[in-house]
């Protein structure tokens, strides 16, 4: 049987690791950067999810000599001009509290009826040393109240269009059926398997 390649997943967010796992583990061999010994946090100053993608993308596979697979993911409102967008998990401050974040979101939308938005994933693959990205999306409603314990982020407030549950009421795996994260993964594949671009490494 053919060995696995490595990838490493330039993230520190735990909750992604297990969703990127989830869909990738079966044809990759997927380490985190704790495994690399990164103790500080992976830098994104960026003013766009594919510059903050790309950006951790380069800072793990430059430092560290790896192949590495780096995601930035938001939640646009269009009620609020595409806003958190790259700035969801401060949304509410440094802290990253996904509480005070999904409460500043509810209130901003306080009385308006156009409760639609979308969450975006750029994948970003770094790969001796070649960028290629890859977006997935997800459209759906902000609820005025948050529902479910799964997942992370705003998931209890955020419910895909078509269903009458949020992420955070479904499994990973029911999650993983139709969310942004999932759809950039699943172009990932698709390019990996048109391209054979690990078979040649
Ligand atoms: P970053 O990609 O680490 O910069 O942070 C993205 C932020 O967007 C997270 O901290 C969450 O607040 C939010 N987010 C991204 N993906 C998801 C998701 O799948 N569910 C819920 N929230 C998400």
């Amino acid at each position: 049987m053919k060995q696995k390649s490595r990838l490493y997943l330039a993230t520190q967010n735990k909750h992604k690791v297990d969703e990127i796992k989830d869909l990738l583990g079966d044809l990759f061999d997927i380490h985190t950067v704790y495994e690399l010994g990164l103790s500080e946090e992976i830098p994104e100053t960026g003013n766009t999810l594919q510059e903050n993608s790309k950006q951790k993308a380069e800072y793990i596979a430059e430092r560290y000599q790896v192949t590495c697979l780096a995601d930035d993911s938001g939640l646009e409102v269009n009620a609020l001009g595409g806003q958190p967008g790259v700035y969801s998990a401060r949304y509410a401050g440094e802290s990253k509290d996904d509480m005070a974040n999904m409460s500043k979101l509810i209130q901003a939308l306080q009385g308006i009826s156009d409760r639609s938005a979308r969450f975006v994933t750029v994948l970003t693959l770094h790969h001796a040393g070649q960028f290629q990205s890859f977006e997935g999306e997800v459209i759906g409603d902000i609820l005025t109240a948050p529902r479910g314990e799964n997942g992370f982020g705003y998931d209890p407030i955020f419910q895909p269009k078509g269903f009458n549950r949020t992420f955070a009421e479904m499994s990973m795996d029911e999650k993983n059926q139709l969310a942004h994260r999932a759809r950039a993964i699943q172009k990932f594949k698709s390019y990996v398997e048109q391209t054979g671009f690990f078979g040649n490494n």
